[in-house]
């Protein structure tokens, strides 16, 4: 079989897969977030079902090195998921010889190199986005239906590959657009996914209606949003039954005309109030739901079920995350809904003293350092949530520090898709910025990091500032 739902990577990804045919096994390495975890899951469950021994593991940062650590294990063929772009050059180092067999699998931005290895599957190499139109889990899927032979369908992975994109927030303008809506189609005809226009608040799920009115600030409601009495009186104040035996419906439990009810008077109210018409547009989005998970939880709504993903892997308990991802509905499930609550503690918490702190503006751009009030495998999260409170000007991109250790320092970089058509490109600020002070970085035009040493937090900023004026013209 050699359907693909990428055509122009259908070349690259049977080569890569000719590749780990031919391994004895595999070890694959993965990225500690949602599409990192998504990533591993496509991966392995395609393996598994090409009959290919594998093993997972996962690193915060692929760094030199743990690029080293690996060529020094006795697996020959690593495969690489979600990142290993960037990391180009370390890994070709110990390509040959006594390090190990690479297979890279990725959508950041490739690092410079004169070479262009068979191995490297990224759809930045053939004209493709990496931040809007492909995700790491993404690139895995195509990877995976490379991966097929007779008598096995890996479609159904699409919808794994829908949580990885929608993690990575690549559906930012309210859909999924290119290869990703190609990636939706197949799970669409597989029977993995179904998608459908609806309110474009998080949490339809299992979010109690106040509640989920209450958090959804994305597009700030006066009068609802960060009101629980608001929510309540505006939900009281319609003909809809929004309670059963005195508790509050989720919004999965409501019919489809209860739901266009309260949806058109949440924008009647939001126009009353002078929203501005763009805001309101972001009202409504397309959404993507699980169909065979089990309605009314966090598996079943894909931006929910990345949420729960995170919660796992951002906190060292990638383990947890993975086997939910492989269909873990028990034990793993109960205790990433116990991590889940601590991150939305921890985010919540997070942008509070954001709010309260403030940023301080360096002319092209906004920063904030948070020191160890904010985990620094979260405080990407944060900045770009950031982006939408007040005091924060959404025309300039936010760059937050947090410690990472004693003599290291976490650096995040979040802009806009309005920035990103003016020019900004973070991953390229990231890198040379943190270049130019001793660290690493790189990542996606709307969205990069860094790790620089502890107390270059200042130079960083004055490079950062000078690379944004220049891109931003
Ligand atoms: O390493 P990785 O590519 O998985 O991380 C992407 C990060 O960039 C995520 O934290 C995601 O939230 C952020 N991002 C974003 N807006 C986009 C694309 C990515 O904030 N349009
Ligand atoms: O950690 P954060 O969510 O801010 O990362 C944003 C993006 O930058 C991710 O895609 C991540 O993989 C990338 N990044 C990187 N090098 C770093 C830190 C982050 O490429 N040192
Ligand atoms: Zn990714």
């Amino acid at each position: 079989m050699s359907a693909t739902p990428v055509p122009e990577m259908a070349d690259r990804a049977a080569t890569c897969a000719e590749r780990l045919r031919a391994a004895e096994r595999v070890l694959v390495v993965s990225h500690i977030d949602a599409d990192g975890l998504t990533s591993a899951a496509i991966a392995g469950t395609a393996l598994k079902r090409a009959g290919i021994p594998h093993e997972q593991t996962f690193y915060k940062q692929l760094d030199e090195t743990a690029v080293a650590e690996l060529a020094a294990t006795d697996y020959e063929t690593v495969l690489f998921t979600d990142f290993g772009s960037g990391q180009l050059p370390e890994i070709l180092a110990h390509a040959e010889g006594d390090g190990f067999t690479p297979v890279i699998v990725d959508h950041h931005q490739p690092a410079e190199t004169d070479v262009n290895p068979p191995y490297h599957l990224n759809p930045l190499l053939f004209g493709i986005n990496g931040a809007r139109e492909l995700s790491g889990a993404g690139a895995a899927y195509v990877l995976a239906r490379a991966l097929e032979s007779s008598g096995v369908d890996n479609r159904d992975l699409a919808a794994t590959a829908v949580v990885g994109a929608v993690g990575d927030m690549q559906d930012s303008g309210g859909q999924l657009h290119g290869a990703n809506a190609a990636i939706v189609e197949e799970g669409v005809a597989a029977g993995a996914l179904a998608e459908g226009k609806d309110l474009a608040v998080y949490g339809k799920q299992t979010r109690p209606l106040p509640k989920l009115l209450e958090y959804a600030t994305d597009t700030h409601v006066p009068g609802i949003s960060s009101s629980y009495a608001g929510a309540v009186e505006f939900l009281d104040g319609l003909d809809v039954d929004c309670q059963v035996e005195g508790d509050w419906k989720r919004w999965v439990d409501l019919t489809d005309a209860e739901r266009r009810r309260v949806a058109s008077a949440l924008v009647q109210h939001a126009v009353r109030r002078g929203v501005p018409a763009r805001k309101i547009e972001q009202l409504v989005a397309t959404t993507y739901t699980l169909t065979a998970e089990p309605e009314g939880t966090e598996l079943r709504d894909a931006s929910e079920f990345s949420t729960l993903l995170n919660a796992t892997a951002r906190y060292e308990r990638a383990d947890v995350g993975l086997a939910v991802c492989l269909g873990d509905r028990t034990g793993a499930l109960k205790r990433a809904r116990e991590l889940l609550r601590t991150h939305r503690r921890n985010l919540s918490e997070g942008l509070n003293w954001v709010k309260r702190q403030g940023v301080t503006d360096a002319g092209s751009i906004q920063w904030f350092d948070a020191g160890d009030e904010i985990r620094e495998t979260i405080v990407g999260i944060v900045a770009g949530m950031s982006m939408g409170v007040d005091g924060v000007d959404r025309s300039k991109p936010v760059v937050a520090f947090a410690e990472e250790s004693g003599t290291e320092t976490k650096v995040s970089a979040r802009g806009t898709a309005g920035l990103v058509r003016e020019g900004l490109d973070l991953s390229v600020v990231m890198s040379e910025a943190s270049a130019a002070v001793g660290g690493n970085g790189g990542g996606h035009d709307i969205a990069a990091g860094a790790t620089i040493p502890a107390g270059k937090e200042e130079t960083f900023i004055q490079h950062a500032d000078q690379l944004v004026a220049d891109q931003l013209g």
